[in-house]
Order: C-alpha cells, then structure tokens, then sequence
C-alpha cells in the first residue's frame, strides 16, 4: 500500500484565503467562513456530498480541490489558497491512500486535484476505459473468473482507466435479503481483488455508491421502448419459465445501460450472455446523441471467453441447485467435483471406448479454454480421446491440476483479504468516491440537456 505524507501549509504568508463548505442540500455559510471550525462532534460526515464554495470567488464545486502534490493548494479557479480541511478547517495535514487524501485530524476523505482532473478529464482518448460489474450474489466461479474476471486483470495492466463495480442494484432483482446483498458484495469486493486487481490502478466500488446512476437510468428510460425490453433474451426466458416479472426486470438493462454510459466507458468486457444488454446501451447512446448531441460516447464490447461450461454442460451459474467449481475451492474437491459429475461424451462409456471431445460436455471445453496457447497439449488429448487410448478420468483429473495451478494465486490471496474485510471496506469506499467524481459531469450534462435545472 502507498501511504505518502502531505506536508501541510505552515507558512501564515501563504494564507491568503479560507475556502469554506457547506452542505449540497443545506448551504451553511455562516460560522464556516473566515476560518471558525466547526465543532468537533459536528455530523459532517466524509462520506457526505459537499459543495466546495470559495469566498473570494464564488466558485462552488463538488468535490475537494486540494494538491497533493503541490505545498501551496490553490482554488482551481481563483488561485485561492486552500489552507484548512474544508470539514473540520483545521490547517490540512493528510495522509494519501488510493490517492485519496484523509484529513488527520478530522479524517474527512478529500479526492486531490490532479486526480479529479485525471479522471473526469474529457481527453482521455488516449486511454480507454475499461467497464465492467458482477452482481453481488456470492462468491466468484471460475467461469465469472475465465469469463470476465481475468480480462479485468488483463486490462488492468495496459494504461486504461479501469472502473470495476459490484452491481447490488441489479442483484435486488433476484434477493432481497439486506443481509445476503451485503455480504456478497464484500464477497465480490474479495474476489476482485484476490484475482489480482490492484485498487491503487483500478477503481473497485459498488454501484450504490453513486446515486447518479440511478437517475442517469430514469432519464434514459424515456428513451428505451418497451417492446425492445421485452424482446431481450433475457426476459422472454423470464416470462416463458412463468416466474415473477418486477419492473426491475424489465429496466435492468436501462440500468446497465447508465452504469456504462454515465462514466463514458469505451470498452465493457462481459461474457456471451451480457451482450444483447450492451448493445441496448450503446443502441440508447447512439439515440440521445442524436437527439441532443454528442453527449455519450459510443462503447464497444470487450474481449470475452466462450461461456464455460457447468458439470452438465449447461452456463457454469452461482445456482444453488447445481455445483460449480468455486475459486476456493482445492485441488481435491475440484478433482471431486468433476469426477462425481461431470458429463464427457455420453457415446464413450469405458475409457477405451474411441470418443469425440467435440461431444464432451464439460471437461474438454474448459480444458481448450485453459490450453488456449498450447496446441500440443490440445491435440494430444484430442488424439488420445478419439483413438480409446485415453479415458475420462484422466482428462478429468487433469483439467483439476490445471485449474488448481490457476487459482493458487488466488486462494492465497484471499486467505489473507478474509482476515482484513476492513482494507476491503476501505476500498470500496474509496472507489466510490472516484467513481462519483467520474460519472457526475456526464449527469450533469444530461439533466441540463434535457432542461431539468436545480433551482
Ligand atoms: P452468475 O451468472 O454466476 O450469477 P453473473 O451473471 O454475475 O454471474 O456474471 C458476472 C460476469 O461473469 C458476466 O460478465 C458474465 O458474462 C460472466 N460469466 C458468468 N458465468 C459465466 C460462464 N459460465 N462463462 C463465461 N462467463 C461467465
Ligand atoms: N448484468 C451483469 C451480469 O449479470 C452485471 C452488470 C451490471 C454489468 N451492470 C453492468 C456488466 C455494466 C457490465 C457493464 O453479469
């Protein structure tokens, strides 16, 4: 973890203006300017949404304005120097995490200056940005890993801005226990990073986090037709299995659609299965920029891996009716699990039997999937298979090993995130924090678009 000291302003020449905040719904101005701190049991809280105001300037903005970089911290407009916590107005000395600054005496979370310009700068044609979320239903499977996860990691690693989100909103739609939601979205928050993504490049938070996704998915459902709605794969799947339709149903890719489109993402890698909702989203942009003019930017699908496949051969699932292979599990119950169940080619019955892998239904698809680069590999068991030499007992257990050397790393890292959920909290709150910064100027723009002005 990068933990760097900010010096504070020490030198009272350099004073040359109080900044002073209040509240976006309460404006408070009397008792905060020149300086008066608030008191120390004040219900100012880090996680509230502040408006920062400059007195000499009249400037008011969200988000805090600081330089972590710099000794003197300028108002962005006037050049005001900006010398107290605007929370607590002590004189700031901070410490930086995820570049995010905490105030040491009052530990209120600012964003720094570079970083709010470096992320909602509008040039960043130069860098993609990278989006992608997972429902908060529990634990990771390897085919959410194989699928999604490990294309986050991949991306992570070239200069992308990478937002990764647990999407808690779009699980309402199949549990409302308060409980469940909220221990499988740290559960998710985990396993993001157990896979390795690292929240010092990527930005992990929860879509909660941003109230303005919400609203940005009202004002894009005026524009969303009903019919396409009920036209997506999913839901007809939804209405001929006879369950119960909500209206979250229905809206859940409207709110896909604004996860994606409020922080201007270029690139969403999903699997297979999330694509028609994708191309609602950018169907969605390509209708409101046309209407009001270049607003959202046109997002394109991601590199995605074939579905991978469950014991049976139908979408390895978080299911509690049908196991899958979990990426804590070990070697032995991952062994286990395909020995007990999987389903090979149902035409091969005894190991000399010849067989075809194209008919396998689950060991063979994942093991091309693992074996992607390595063609000797592929072609022997192809061989094998097909001539009786080899039987599926032995792919079985061998695709186990190779699973079990994917997700060692994995396991290991998660051991230990177990034992610290507070680092994982912390993350998720930083997160939010930058993701907001990021998709507030875009819904910004839409309301005033479309004539809708906070008075
Ligand atoms: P689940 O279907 O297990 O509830 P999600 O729907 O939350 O998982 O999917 C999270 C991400 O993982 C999505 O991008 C989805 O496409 C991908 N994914 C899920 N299951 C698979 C699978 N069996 N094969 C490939 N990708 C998958
Ligand atoms: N619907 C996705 C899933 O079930 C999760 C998700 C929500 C998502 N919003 C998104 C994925 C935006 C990509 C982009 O997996």
């Amino acid at each position: 973890m990068n933990t760097n000291k900010v010096t504070p302003i020490t030198d009272p020449d350099e004073i040359v203006e109080v900044l002073h905040l209040h509240k976006t719904s309460q404006p408070r101005t009397a008792g905060w300017s020149g300086g008066a701190a608030p008191k120390e049991d004040s219900e100012e809280s880090a996680n509230e949404s502040l408006v920062l105001h400059c007195t000499k300037c009249g400037m008011s903005t969200s988000g805090i304005y600081l330089q972590a970089t710099d000794k003197t911290r300028r108002c962005p407009k006037c050049g005001s120097i900006l010398m107290y916590c605007p929370v607590c107005l002590s004189t700031v000395s901070a410490t930086e995490k995820f570049s995010i600054l905490k105030c040491d005496r009052c530990a209120a979370d600012f964003i720094t200056n570079s970083v709010i310009q470096y992320l909602t700068s509008r040039e960043r044609s130069a860098r993609e940005i990278v989006l992608s979320g997972i429902r908060a239903t529990g634990e990771l499977h390897l085919g959410n890993y194989l699928g999604a996860v490990r294309q986050f990691v991949e991306y992570e690693a070239g200069d992308n801005l990478c937002m990764y989100f647990i999407a808690d909103w779009h699980t309402l739609t199949t549990c409302q226990n308060p409980q469940e939601i909220s221990v499988n979205s740290i559960a998710v928050a985990t396993d993001y990073l157990a896979a390795g993504l690292n929240p010092e490049r990527s930005i992990i938070y929860t879509q909660s986090s941003v109230p303005e996704i919400a609203e940005l998915a009202l004002y894009l459902s005026m524009f969303q037709s009903k019919n396409q709605l009920e036209d997506l794969p999913t839901l007809k799947n939804l209405v001929r299995g006879g369950s119960f339709v909500s209206m979250g149903h229905l809206y859940y890719p409207v709110l896909m659609a604004a996860d994606i489109l409020g922080p201007l993402a270029t690139v969403i890698p999903v699997g297979s299965d999330q694509v028609p909702n994708v191309e609602l989203a950018i169907s969605l942009a390509k209708k409101f920029n046309a209407l009001f003019g270049q607003t959202f930017v046109i997002p394109r699908i991601g590199c995605h891996t074939a579905k991978v496949p469950s014991f049976t051969g139908d979408k390895m699932e978080k299911s509690e009716n049908a196991p899958s292979v979990s990426l804590s599990d070990s070697l032995e119950t991952i062994s286990g699990k395909y020995l007990r169940y999987g389903v090979t080619d149902t035409g091969k019955r005894v190991k000399n039997d010849p067989g075809n892998p194209d008919n396998c239904q689950s060991v063979y698809p994942v093991y091309k999937i693992l074996r992607e680069n390595d063609p000797v590999a592929l072609s022997t068991v192809e061989k094998e298979c097909r001539s009786g030499v080899r039987g599926c007992r032995e792919c079985k257990l061998e695709l186990a090993k190779d699973i079990d050397t994917l997700i060692q790393p994995f396991r290991d890292r998660r051991k230990a995130l177990l034992q610290n959920k507070k680092y994982v909290e912390e993350v998720l709150h930083f997160g939010g924090m930058k993701a907001r910064e990021i998709i507030q100027p875009t819904v910004r723009e839409v309301r005033e678009k479309l004539g809708i002005v906070s008075r």
